[in-house]
């Protein structure tokens, strides 16, 4: 997997960082085993609008995540040394040219892009605001778990999508790995840069957990033939 864990700000996260790897060994690999389910199910049968459906989804995140860092750097980003606010600025500039580009990938298999949260990513949405209330490093932290998540996704995702001849869709998702490293580095570097006291690495740790938890009930294998069915 990506190993971002190298990349570090500082050693505010030096008590607790077991139990960060310990999550995000966790979110990376039910992510990977079940896109490896999806897409195994879609090259028996496939149907461009399941793939679709399944690219919704993610199509919304990215754009959520524009929302997101926008509104970090505005609430949160005078706490931050100048060169961050940049970096959080460059990260949120690649979030939308991935809706951008995810988009027209929807849009070629017969999908529509969403321009309000799809019902499978209501919960998902509603933790990393919640947690952008609580916390000003809390979102990060949640980004971060819900990032190296789908990072597990990249592999299976250019071989299963290889097979169909998706090509655009292997494209697009080539280029959004090589700047997820960028944004899990940087999610890392912040966090351990900023986190100061026991108070700071709890909030951390509870954004961690909890988005750890909706990736497992999010990305199940039952959950993504469930999602099949529905398209
Ligand atoms: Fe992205
Ligand atoms: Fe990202």
């Amino acid at each position: 997997m990506l190993d971002t864990r190298k990349v570090r700000g500082g050693n505010g996260l030096a008590p607790i960082d077991a139990e960060i790897d310990t999550i995000l060994d966790d979110v990376f690999n039910i992510t990977k085993e079940a896109t490896e389910s999806f897409f195994n199910a879609y090259n028996a049968n496939p149907d461009k609008r399941v793939l679709a459906s399944w690219l919704e989804t993610r199509t919304w995140r990215e754009i959520d995540y524009v929302f997101l860092l926008n509104e970090q750097i505005r609430r949160y980003g005078l706490r931050f040394q100048r060169n961050h606010i940049t970096l959080l600025a460059k990260q949120s500039f690649q979030e939308a040219e991935h809706y951008e580009e995810l988009g027209k990938a929807v849009l070629s298999l017969g999908g529509i892009v969403p321009i309000t949260v799809p019902k499978a990513a209501v919960s998902w949405s509603n933790w990393l605001w919640e947690c952008m209330d609580r916390h000003y490093l809390a979102a990060i932290a949640a980004w971060y778990v819900s990032e190296t998540s789908a990072s597990g996704s990249f592999e299976p995702t250019f071989k299963g999508a290889e097979v169909q001849g998706h090509m655009d869709v292997v494209r697009i998702y080539k280029q959004i790995e090589i700047d997820e490293k960028f944004h899990t580095g940087l999610g890392r570097q912040v966090l351990s840069t900023y986190a100061e006291t026991d108070e700071d690495r709890d909030e951390i740790l509870r954004a961690m957990k909890g988005m750890r938890d909706i990736a497992w009930k999010s990305f199940t294998p039952e959950v993504v033939a469930a999602t099949m069915r529905a398209a």
